[in-house]
């Protein structure tokens, strides 16, 4: 049996690859390493998590020691890296989280699997899960290609194109299986609601006001989570080591726009007369250094390997509106207790 490490499944991207993962290959061991951060949550694995080739971990990527004798115990084939802090206004108010975490914890993990193959790296694996956000920001017109150069602009973007430019190095240095892939903005289920369509889903159903950052004009390419996970199974099995993948959805959208389409789905999914939801924009003060656009080009990853998303944009936000109002336990628990503290402290002034 072939043993995979996905880090961060307890999080939002990474519970849909780990579904994906569990449910396709029973012929893997799939472990699942995450802190249990306010974004990891046991919840999201459920319908899966007592499958017989599951595993959870509770743990630390920043705990060096504690990840290289994993990897001694464990001896995994390959590792899937998506744990992260992962939130752009977070990491304004607390860098050093995004810096343990995104550069130091990638680092761990990349000198425990250099370890434990010794430069046995036949059918050995480590791929990093990175973010369009590396490539900066781009005008009206273009897109980020995989040769786009990096220029990012926040914290966590920073700390992104540092752990992707550490990855890049262990290939280069130590000839490490390495393979990376950029992927544009996720919608979904189980996204944690400090994130556009998810917060502003929650405060809809509160009658809350939605806070738009600046004018509302800001670009981002939306790609549905569950595309998302697929891009990854493809690359994973099939992309070349070494190599670096982008993924989106040639899905753009102003957030205004966005948020738009957000309150009108909103009203007639909660029989609300039209136009009752978008009466709660808020305009607030813009985000520090906010990237005005991101665009993927995603056509290495068609040609290559054959991947494309599968759903359009209506059907996608449609499922996500219904998966959030299905399930609404789940947004009461994760944003009960701290999250009320995190509002106030992100949202007060604004
Ligand atoms: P998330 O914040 O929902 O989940 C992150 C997970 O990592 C959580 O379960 C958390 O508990 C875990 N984690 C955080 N720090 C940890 C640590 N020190 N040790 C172990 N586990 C830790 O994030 P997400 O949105 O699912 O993003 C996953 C990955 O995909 C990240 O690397 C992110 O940069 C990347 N990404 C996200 C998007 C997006 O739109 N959300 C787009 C492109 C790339
Ligand atoms: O592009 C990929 C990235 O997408 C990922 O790497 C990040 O992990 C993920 O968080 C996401 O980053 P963004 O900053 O683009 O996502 P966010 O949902 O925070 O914001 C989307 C846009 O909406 C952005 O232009 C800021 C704006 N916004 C966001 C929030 C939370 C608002 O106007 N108001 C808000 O309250």
């Amino acid at each position: 049996m072939k043993k995979i490490l996905i880090t961060g499944a307890a999080g939002f991207i990474g519970s849909h690859v780990a579904r994906l993962f569990v449910n396709k290959y029973p012929d893997y061991e799939i472990f699942n390493l995450d802190k249990l951060t306010y974004a990891g949550n046991l919840e999201n694995l459920k319908d899966f998590d007592k499958a017989p080739n599951y595993k959870f971990i509770l743990g630390d990527i920043v705990d060096g020691d504690f990840i290289m004798n994993l990897f001694k115990e464990h001896k995994f084939d390959g590792v899937i890296h998506l744990a992260a802090e992962s939130h752009v206004d977070r990491s304004i108010e607390n860098p050093m989280e995004f810096i343990m975490a995104n550069i130091v914890g990638t680092v761990n993990l990349l000198n425990a699997a250099k370890h434990i193959w010794e430069g046995n790296y036949e059918g050995k694996r480590f791929y990093h899960v990175s973010t369009d956000e590396v490539y900066g920001s781009l005008g009206e017109e273009g897109f980020f290609y995989e040769d786009t150069p990096y220029d990012p602009h926040s914290p966590y973007s920073a700390s992104k194109a540092s752990s992707d430019h550490l990855v890049r190095a262990y290939h280069d240095t130590y000839g490490l299986p390495i393979i990376i892939s950029n992927c544009s903005n996720n919608y979904g289920p189980n996204q944690f609601p400090e994130k556009l369509v998810p917060l502003f889903i929650n405060n809809i159903r509160h009658n809350k006001p939605l806070p738009v950052y600046g004018k509302g004009e800001n670009v981002r390419d939306w790609l549905y989570v569950i595309d998302h996970a697929a891009a990854i199974d493809v690359i994973y099995h099939n992309g070349p080591t070494g190599e670096t993948f982008n993924i989106g959805g040639h899905n753009e959208w102003t957030n205004i726009d966005l948020i738009k389409v957000v309150c009108k789905v909103m009203d007639e999914k909660l029989g609300r007369e039209v136009g009752t939801s978008e009466k709660l924009i808020t305009y607030v003060t813009d985000r520090a250094g906010h990237d005005l656009r991101y665009a993927i080009d995603s056509s290495k990853l068609q040609n290559e390997l054959g991947w494309k998303p599968s759903l359009q944009f209506e059907e996608g936000i449609n499922l996500t509106i219904d998966w959030y109002l299905n399930n609404q336990e789940w947004l009461d628990n994760v944003t009960s207790g701290n999250y009320q503290k995190y509002y106030e402290e992100m949202y007060g002034d604004r």
